[in-house]
């Protein structure tokens, strides 16, 4: 343990990382170009960027309550590498939205976003994602103060919830609710042990 907790503070361990974040893009970008994507190529990559976004966004939630419970205070660095890849596969999510369904007409992708309740929210979580990860270096800190910049990086939760709510509304359509649950779940554990802290202080 000693052992791991050394390695997680090698100057190597966050390059390491940064390459294990972009595997899922390696292997959707090697599985376009080999014809693996299935009938709709574009709808499934678009879906992946998105699922891939939620997973790690619930990555990003759960890295201090690791922290605490593993008495790990190493992990405390890794956070905010993990909270750009967060912010990474949202534009990467985004851009296939707008090439694939709306080939870069921005009329009708805001036309989408005040017809569309799932698109809207959606972009809203994007454009909180966005400030997070442009008031995430420690210059955006000494400029807030530390209470206000807590304050705001609190709104990754309110990023969470509104994920959530995008996804759910997406698979209202199809009824299709099994996956949305699964991640209602692991968002309420990581959202539920954060509130259970709050109200121990
Ligand atoms: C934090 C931001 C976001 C997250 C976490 C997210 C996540 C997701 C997830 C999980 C799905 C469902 C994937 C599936 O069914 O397998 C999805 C679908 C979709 N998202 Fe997002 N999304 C985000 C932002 C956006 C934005 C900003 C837009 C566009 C303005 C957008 C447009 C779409 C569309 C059009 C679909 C449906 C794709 C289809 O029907 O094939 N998303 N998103």
């Amino acid at each position: 343990m000693v052992l791991t907790r050394a390695a997680l503070l090698r100057p190597g361990a966050k390059p390491l990382l940064g390459l294990l974040c972009l595997l899922p893009l390696a292997w959707l970008v090697f599985a376009a170009a080999t014809d693996r994507l299935g009938a709709n190529p574009a709808e499934a990559l678009e879906r992946a960027l998105g699922l891939w976004t939620l997973r790690f966004l619930c990555l990003a939630l759960a890295v201090t309550p690791l922290r605490v419970l593993s008495a790990t205070p190493q992990l405390a660095r890794f956070r905010r590498m993990v909270g750009l890849f967060v912010a990474f596969y949202a534009l990467l999510h985004l851009l296939a939205y707008a090439g694939f369904d709306r080939g870069f007409d921005v009329p009708a992708m805001l036309h989408d976003i005040a017809q569309r309740p799932f698109i809207f929210v959606g972009t809203l979580a994007f454009v909180l994602l966005l400030l997070l990860a442009a008031t995430s270096l420690q210059a955006a800190i000494r400029w807030l103060g530390a209470a206000r910049w807590r304050a705001l990086h609190r709104s990754v939760y309110a990023v969470a919830l509104l994920s959530l709510l995008h996804f759910f509304w997406m698979r209202a359509g199809k009824h299709n609710f099994a996956e949305v649950a699964v991640y209602a779940g692991v968002i309420a554990l990581l959202l539920g042990w954060r509130l259970w802290q709050v109200a121990r202080r």
